[in-house]
Formats: structure tokens, C-alpha cells, sequence
């Protein structure tokens, strides 16, 4: 079955056609992360206008890449900023009218879960996923493709969010996370020993806004004795990542799931991708981390999800709604089950 895939819910315009939730016949990604440079963040009504104008070309793109009509739209419908959602949802319901197919709903959280798919490599159920990105950090046992729990999230900033926002701070540039990634391997990770926010908190939640606010007040406070900056974002890379790390591993071996899922934007991080597979391979777990273009906002994972929600029978209509603040796990109201 073909799908195409339509994701707008931040900063990125993307259109893929997928062949049976894996095979990637296109995956085109526009991207405003210039239009939002100047402003250190997303700007929602820049967004959203940005969507309008690009929504297009990038949908004739992506179905330039077959002669065959899609047979299913998959749309992310939340969670993301309003206007911007509404964009792709808008698009995706005339698609799918003018041509006769069917739509399904699809969460964007959850997408960043099912990545994996498109390399083949999404293992069985149940696995751990740790979504990581500018706006969720977060922990879920996956069960199944309508049947996952939230094990442990973010209480404040996540941790995309702590990277871009550090690096604001810092003047280092935007968005922070592929900038800091590259500028800690030149740096000393042990020069500055920040804190571990809420590692031995007892839970799998974590808590990025109290590290951002010391890696701040330390640069403010060392002055001119302040380490070259190589070494601050080494030791704050390090104190966050160590968190995320620890607590990814107690979650898969209190529940018991052998397989670990990694997804979200801050995924393509080097570091994190090798202190979780250092960690994983120790404990005698398999994880599975996409390649960097299918971590960071895409719509071949949105496809790859609604291609398996389809298959399970959902299915939306004209009537479907965004929902700005869905949860992973949330059913999604208008995507009910056919039969
Ligand atoms: O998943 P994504 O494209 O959008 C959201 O759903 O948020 O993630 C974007 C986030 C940004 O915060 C960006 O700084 C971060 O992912 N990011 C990284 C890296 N590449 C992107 N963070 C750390 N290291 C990276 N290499
Ligand atoms: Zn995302």
C-alpha cells in the first residue's frame, strides 16, 4: 500500500511517499529554521505562514518520486503548534476527498517511535522508546500501535529545548543541539561538574530547566575565568545525557523490555548515541537508533505509523480536529476503528 505522509506540527513542511510503512519512495523536509534564526526559537505564526507557502512544492516533490496515486493520507494531527498543524491537516483532507482515499490520524510523538520501521528495524512488541526532541522528552513502554504508556517525562523544558536555549544564552547559534553535539567533542566533559537533575529522584521523569539555569549562572559568574566554551557544553552535554541514559536503562530493565527505540531530534546527538549503546550492550539490550535525517521532523514516520494504524483498522474523515496538546497514548477522537 502507498501512503503519503504530511507532518507540519512545528518548523518543518514535509510530504513522503511510503510503500507498506517501510519502503521510502520520497521524504522532503522543508525546513524554516532560517526564518526563526534571528529570533533564537520558533515564532507560531511565522511557522505557520511558512507552511502555507511551502506546503505545496513540497507535496509535488515528494509525489514526483511515483507514477502510482497515494492509496492512504497519514497526518499528524498533534501534538504541535495550532496553525501549524492545521496547515498540513487542511491539505491532507482535501487529498484526500479529491482523490477518494482514505486518512488517518496520526500523533507526532508516536511517530518519532516508529522511525525505526522505515530501516526495517522496528523490533516486536513491546519495547522502550525514549523520544528526545525540542519539545518531549519522555519514556514509554510500547505494547502495541494503539497501546503505549508514558513511563517517565519531562516536568519543565525538554531536552531539545535545554540544548537550544543554552546555546541562546551562550551565543553559539541556532538550533543549539547540532552546534553544542559538535563543539563537546572538542571539549573537556569533566571541566564543570553541573548538577544531574533528578537522578536519584526515584522516578523516570526528568527536569532540564534547573541544568540550563546553571550552566547560566556559571558562565555569568566565572567572568572572565570562565573555561573555553568547548568545555561548558562538554560538562553540560554530559550531565544531561547522563540522566537521560541512567534512567532509559532502569526503565527497560524494571519493566523488562529488552529493546530500546531511540526517536526525537536530539537522537542524531553522537554522544548520546554512544553512551546508550555502550550502556545498552552492557545490560545485554538491543537498541535501535534511525539514521539522523529520520530522527529530526519527517513525514516517512508519520506514513510509517498511519500505514500500522490503517492496518489496524482506524481510520479518520473530513470531520478530523488537531490537538495541539495530544499525548503519546491519547486516543485520538475522530480516528476511530473501522468494523
Ligand atoms: O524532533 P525535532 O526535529 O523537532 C521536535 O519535534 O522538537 O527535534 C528538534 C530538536 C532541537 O531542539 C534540536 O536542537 C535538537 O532536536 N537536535 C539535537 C541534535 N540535532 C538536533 N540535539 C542534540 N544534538 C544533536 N546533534
Ligand atoms: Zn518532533
Amino acid at each position: 500500500m502507498l501512503v503519503l505522509g504530511i507532518e507540519t506540527s512545528c518548523d518543518e513542511s514535509s510530504a513522503a511517499l511510503v510503500r507498506d510503512g517501510k519502503e521510502i519512495l520520497s521524504n522532503v523536509v522543508a525546513s524554516q529554521i532560517d526564518l526563526h534564526r534571528e529570533y533564537g526559537g520558533i515564532v507560531p505564526e511565522i511557522a505557520a505562514r511558512a507552511h502555507v507557502e511551502a506546503i505545496m512544492p513540497v507535496l509535488n516533490e515528494a509525489l514526483a518520486s511515483s507514477d502510482e496515486r497515494p492509496q492512504l493520507v497519514a497526518v499528524t494531527v498533534g501534538p504541535g503548534l495550532v496553525g501549524s498543524l492545521v496547515v498540513g491537516v487542511s491539505v491532507a483532507k482535501g487529498l484526500a476527498w479529491s482523490w477518494g482515499i482514505p486518512i488517518v490520524a496520526v500523533n507526532h510523538v508516536e511517530a518519532h517511535a516508529y522511525a525505526a520501521a522505515l530501516e526495517g528495524k522496528l523490533p516486536g512488541y513491546p519495547f522502550l522508546a525514549l523520544v528526545v526532541s525540542g519539545g518531549h522528552t519522555l519514556l514509554a513502554e510500547v505494547r502495541d500501535v494503539d497501546d503505549m504508556e508514558i513511563l517517565g517525562q519531562t516536568m519543565d523544558d525538554a531536552l531539545g529545548e535545554a540544548y537550544d536555549k543554552v546555546s541562546k544564552y551562550l551565543e553559539l547559534g541556532y538550533p543549539g543541539g547540532p552546534v553544542i553535539d559538535r563543539m563537546a567533542q572538542e571539549g573537556n566533559a569533566a571541566a564543570v561538574k553541573f548538577p544531574r537533575p533528578m537522578i536519584g529522584s526515584g522516578d523516570l521523569n526528568f527536569s532540564y530547566s534547573g541544568l540550563k539555569t546553571a550552566v547560566i549562572r556559571y558562565t555569568m559568574k566565572a567572568g572572565a575565568g570562565v573555561p573555553p566554551m568547548q568545555d561548558v557544553v562538554a560538562s553540560f552535554q554530559a550531565a544531561a545525557l547522563e540522566v537521560v541514559v541512567r534512567k532509559s536503562l532502569r526503565a527497560a530493565l524494571d519493566r523488562g523490555l529488552a529493546e530500546v527505540v531511540l526517536g526525537g531530534g536530539v537522537a542524531c546527538n553522537t554522544e548520546l548515541r554512544s553512551r546508550l549503546q555502550a550502556a545498552c550492550k552492557s545490560e545485554g539490550l538491543r537498541l535501535y537508533c534511525p539514521p539522523g535525517a529520520l530522527c529530526t521532523d519527517n513525514a516517512a514516520m508519520v506514513a510509517a505509523l498511519g500505514f500500522r494504524l490503517f492496518s489496524a483498522g482506524y481510520r479518520s474523515g473530513m470531520e478530523q480536529d488537531v490537538y495541539p496538546n495530544l499525548r503519546l497514548g491519547d486516543p485520538i477522537p475522530g480516528n476511530g476503528r473501522a468494523g
